[in-house]
Formats: structure tokens, sequence, C-alpha cells
């Protein structure tokens, strides 16, 4: 049986929240299996807008299953706001269609905090530009082995003694950067107060979705981020802290890598970043204004102004192959509309030598200069298209060689925020 993983092949907000509700149609479940609420997927279902941070994009088509996986890191808080908000919506949510992983670490309070008081204090240059939800801190703690997982907010004692090992690294490091110590009374009120409302949630997801693979049950995994901000294979230092390409579908899950039959990379038809870092095609210039305006570059999540630039082919090979794509999700090819001309990078020059890849080094990154080839564009709109039918033949020319300067095919093509203006060229549920 087909399980899929969606992963974003850019910096991230490709449209991977509207190609996954797409695609939850065909699926049992959905699963989150990293990062956290520094997510922002929006939905369009008949002019109704969704924006999801923590829960999976499967959760506005009743009767899936929606799975947190234990590689994501929660904010207990924000989650239970974010339920209460989408249910507002007329969303149902029940620990009947949602569930997460015991062992999925939790966003602290003090972990926000800290976040935003190192932005704070980082000189330019050395911001990083989170979304200041705490993503980093999380994760180190994770790493560090001293966070609070799920399971514990169960039971007292063990929760007392994760807090005193949390406090034992923090206060001292919040001391250097000049904040209050943490209020030990007040952080564990604040846990026992919310333990109530999580803990119905709890379940041992690696079991139940071995339980459900092996009862031929359809799985998407809906991946965060982009690959680009990978913490090993994305623009170091200037990442986020966690895994984002393919392979983290499995150990954020508890499935094995067997059971990913297929993996989707979400695509804009363009570049954009959020946040700090290298960026070789953004445009500072009038397509560039032009391409935020048209594509609305907006975030989600912090409501930042998303940096614009052409597509980037050479990073498109890069991360097709990190992630091992089968096929990609084209997105917002409408916003190209009425450019007289394309450009699509398909490799740097780097001190006169050509690369089709950039290089890890960070001066060297600095110093690549995009190739560009170019490519008429079309006046004709190609917004809302649903068939091959109703889009120009320059539009069709454009991703065409897309694909073949990526060495992917395309299975999906998006044409508006809307739902079904998609068009399916291969489905990767297909056994
Ligand atoms: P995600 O983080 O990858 O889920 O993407 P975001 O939701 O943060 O950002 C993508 C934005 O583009 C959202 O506002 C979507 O509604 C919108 N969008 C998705 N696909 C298309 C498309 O094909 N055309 C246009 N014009 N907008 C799209
Ligand atoms: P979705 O899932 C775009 C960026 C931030 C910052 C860097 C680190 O909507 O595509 P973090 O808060 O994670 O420590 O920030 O990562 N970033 C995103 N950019 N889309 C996202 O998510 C992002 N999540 C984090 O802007 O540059
Ligand atoms: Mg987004």
């Amino acid at each position: 049986m087909a399980n899929v993983v969606v992963v974003g092949a850019q910096w991230g907000d490709e449209g991977k929240g509207k190609i996954v509700d797409w695609l939850s149609e065909r699926a049992d479940v959905v699963v989150r299996f990293q990062g956290g609420h520094n997510a922002g997927h929006t939905l369009v279902i008949d002019g109704k807008v969704y924006k999801l941070h923590a829960l999976p994009s499967g959760v506005v088509r009743g009767g899936k299953m929606s799975v947190i996986g234990n590689g994501v890191v929660l904010d207990p808080w924000h989650l239970i706001k974010e339920i209460e908000t989408v249910q507002a919506q007329g969303v149902e949510i029940s620990a009947e269609t949602l569930m997460i992983a015991e062992n999925t670490p939790l966003i602290l309070p003090i972990h926000g905090e800290l976040d935003r008081a190192r932005e704070e204090a980082a000189s330019a240059g050395t911001k990083i530009g989170t979304t200041g939800r705490g993503i980093g801190p999380a994760y180190e703690d994770k790493v560090g082995r001293r966070s609070i997982r799920v399971a514990d907010l169960a039971d007292e004692a063990t929760l007392e003694a994760r807090v005193d090992r949390a406090l034992q690294h923090h206060n001292p490091l919040r001391r250097g950067l000049g904040i209050d110590e943490i209020d030990r009374d007040a952080l564990l009120a604040q846990l026992k107060d919310i333990a109530p409302k999580i803990l119905p949630y709890a379940a041992p997801v690696w079991k139940v979705l071995n339980e459900k693979r092996k009862a031929g049950k359809r799985i998407l995994f809906e991946g965060a981020q982009g690959s680009l901000l990978d913490i090993d294979f994305g623009t170091y230092p200037f990442v986020t802290s966690s895994n984002v390409i393919a392979g983290q579908a499995a150990t954020g899950s508890g499935i094995g890598p067997g059971a990913i039959s297929y993996v989707l990379g979400i695509v804009k038809a363009y570049t954009t970043r959020v946040g700090e870092g290298p960026f070789p095609t953004e445009l500072l210039d009038e397509d560039g204004q032009r391409l935020g305006e048209r594509g609305h570059e907006f975030g989600t999540t912090t409501g930042r102004k998303r940096r614009c630039g052409w597509f980037d082919a050479a990073l498109l090979r890069q991360t097709c192959a990190t992630s091992g794509m089968t096929g990609i999700a084209l997105t917002k090819l409408d916003v190209l509309d009425g450019f007289e001309t394309l450009k699509i990078c398909v490799g740097y020059d780097l001190d006169g030598d050509r690369l089709d890849y950039l290089p890890t080094a960070a001066d060297q990154q600095a110093r690549c200069k995009p190739i560009y080839e170019e490519m008429p564009g079309w006046s004709e709109s190609t917004e809302g298209a649903r068939s091959w039918a109703d889009l120009p033949a320059n539009a069709i020319k454009y991703v065409r060689r897309v694909e073949e300067l990526i060495d992917c095919p395309v299975a999906l093509l998006s044409t508006s925020p809307e739902r079904d203006d998609t068009i399916l060229v291969t489905d990767p549920f297909s056994d």
C-alpha cells in the first residue's frame, strides 16, 4: 500500500498545506513528523481560509486520523488554542481523530523567551530571523536529554524531576543573558494545568502507525519548512533546528523507511525565503516586488514580508537528491502570468568556475553568482486552470523545462490557493 511523504523543496511556504489537504482525500492518516508551530500552512476551501501551524493539514477533512509524531516539538498551550480556533471554524477535532506521540518533547514558555532574547542580542549578520516560537531551544533540550515530554505530564513526581533537570540548565543560562530565573512553582502549575487538556490525545504513535500500515491504511506524511532550512543540508546556520528532508518522516514518527513508497517535493514556480541567510537568485528590483505582490508573499506565521527571486534549478537538483523525490507538485504557476521574460538559475559562477550545486562553505556561497537561462513568459491567465488544455503553450514549456533541469517529473500542478484548482498528472498514492 502506498504511503506518501510531502516535503518542502525550497525555503518553506511552497504550498505544502494546500497540497497535503488535496492529497488527504486519498489518505487515511496524516502525520506531522518534524518542526512545530513555526510552520504556517494555508488551506483555502470554497473561499474559506484555514491557517494551520501545529495541526496536520488533513484535519479539515472529516474521517481522517491526524497525528503529531515524536519528531515534532509541541507547544501544548498553542495547540489547545489552535484546536479551539479551528473548531470555531466548524472542524471536528477529538481524541478519536487527533493523536499525539507520547514521546514528543514540549516547547515551554522559557524556550520562546530564550529564542527571542538570543535574536535580540544578536548583531547584524548573525541574526537568524527565527519565528521566535522557541523551536531551536526546544530541540536543543531534546538532544541535551532535558526535555519534558508528553508522557511526563501524566505523573507528578516525574514532571517535577524533569522540571528540575531543565532548570539546572536554564537558570544559569538565563542569568548570563540577563533574564529572570525561572519560577519553578509557576512553571509546574502551568504544566499541571495544561496536562489534562493534552493527555487525552497522547498515544504510542509508533505502534498505531505500524498497525495501520499492516492493515493496509494509507499514510500521508506532512513535512514543515523546506529542505534548504534542514539542519544538516540547509544554508546553515540560517536554518531551522530539525531535519526537514524525507528521511525524517521515518524517525519522526516511528515507522521504518521501507514504509515510504513516494516522496513528493513541493516546489514553488519561483523562489521565496523568510528570515536571514543566503539566497542566490533573490531579486531586489521590480520583478522581485511583482512576485511578492502577485504571490501575496507574507509569512503565514509571522506576517513578515518574504524575499522573492527566480526559480533556482541548481538548488532543486540538490533537494530532489537529498530527499529522493519521486515527483514534484509545482505550485503558484499563476503568479508568473504576465512576465515578458522568465529566468531560471541553472548553476553558479564561482570565481570563474561553473558549479552545478551550491557549495557548503559560507564564503563560497556568498561569491556564487547565478547563471541564468531565459524563457519567454505568457500573457494569458493560468489562474484556476484545472487541466493541461487550459495552460498557454509557454507555460507548458516552462513546466517541461523545470522538469528537465531538475530531472524529476511534475505529478501535480497548482494554479490558485483553492483546493480544487489543481491539475493531477500522476497520483502519488497509486500503488
Ligand atoms: P506552506 O507553508 O508550504 O503550506 O505554504 P503557505 O501556506 O505558508 O504559503 C503558500 C501560500 O500560497 C498560501 O497563501 C497559499 O494559499 C498560496 N497558494 C498555494 N498554492 C497556490 C497557487 O498555486 N497559486 C497561488 N496564487 N497561491 C497559492
Ligand atoms: P512552513 O512549514 C518558511 C524559517 C524562519 C527562519 C528559520 C529558523 O510554513 O513552510 P525557526 O523559528 O524555525 O527557528 O526559524 O526558519 N522558517 C520558515 N520559513 N516557512 C516555514 O514553515 C518556516 N519555519 C521556519 O523564518 O529563517
Ligand atoms: Mg508556510
